[in-house]
């Protein structure tokens, strides 16, 4: 079994957009799985050879913004999102990332659990913030770069 992350790149759009939409009812676009910046960090979990994970970071200054991170369905709950995540902070810290922040729907109770088992606290919170109503809770992670 080989399971490796590396960095996204255009020909992986057809199996990114699959993962996207099976977890959620309004997915990207193909198109934006296509734009091209230098602020962004995409990265894809692999395993055999298979694309099994997405994430996407959107860095500012020595802040990340996490925009998303997705785990195919069948793949799920078996601890690879925490080891995908848990490297790519590592990743971050090395890069001089001193916080990662971002926002989750209030009724993603899976996405919430998996943020704070990986050590991620409430900062803030918007009401109302998406279509169905639900609020986004606002979570940040300080990096200690003693670790
Ligand atoms: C959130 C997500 C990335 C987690 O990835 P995963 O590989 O399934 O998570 P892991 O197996 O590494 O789980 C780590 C911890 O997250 C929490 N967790 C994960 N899935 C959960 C579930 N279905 N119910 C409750 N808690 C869950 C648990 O605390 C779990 O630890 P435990 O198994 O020891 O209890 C994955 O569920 C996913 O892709 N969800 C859909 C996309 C999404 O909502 N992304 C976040 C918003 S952009």
């Amino acid at each position: 079994m080989k399971l490796e992350i590396r960095d996204y790149k255009i020909e992986d759009v057809e199996e990114v957009y699959n993962i996207l939409s099976q977890n959620f009812i309004h997915p990207w676009d193909k198109k934006s799985l296509t734009l091209v910046s230098n602020n962004f960090i995409k990265k894809v979990l692999v395993l055999d050879g298979e694309i099994i994970g997405f994430l996407e970071m959107q860095v500012v200054a020595d802040e990340a913004d996490l925009v998303m991170i997705a785990i195919k369905k069948e793949f799920q709950r078996k601890g690879l999102g925490e080891y995908f995540l848990k490297q790519i902070i590592k990743y971050l810290k090395e890069r001089g990332i001193t916080r990662i922040f971002l926002e989750v729907s209030s009724k993603n109770e899976k996405a919430i659990n998996f943020y704070r088992k990986l050590g991620f606290v409430d900062y803030s919170i918007r009401k109302n913030y998406y279509k169905d109503g639900s609020d986004a809770l606002l979570l940040e992670l300080y990096l200690d770069s003693g670790d």
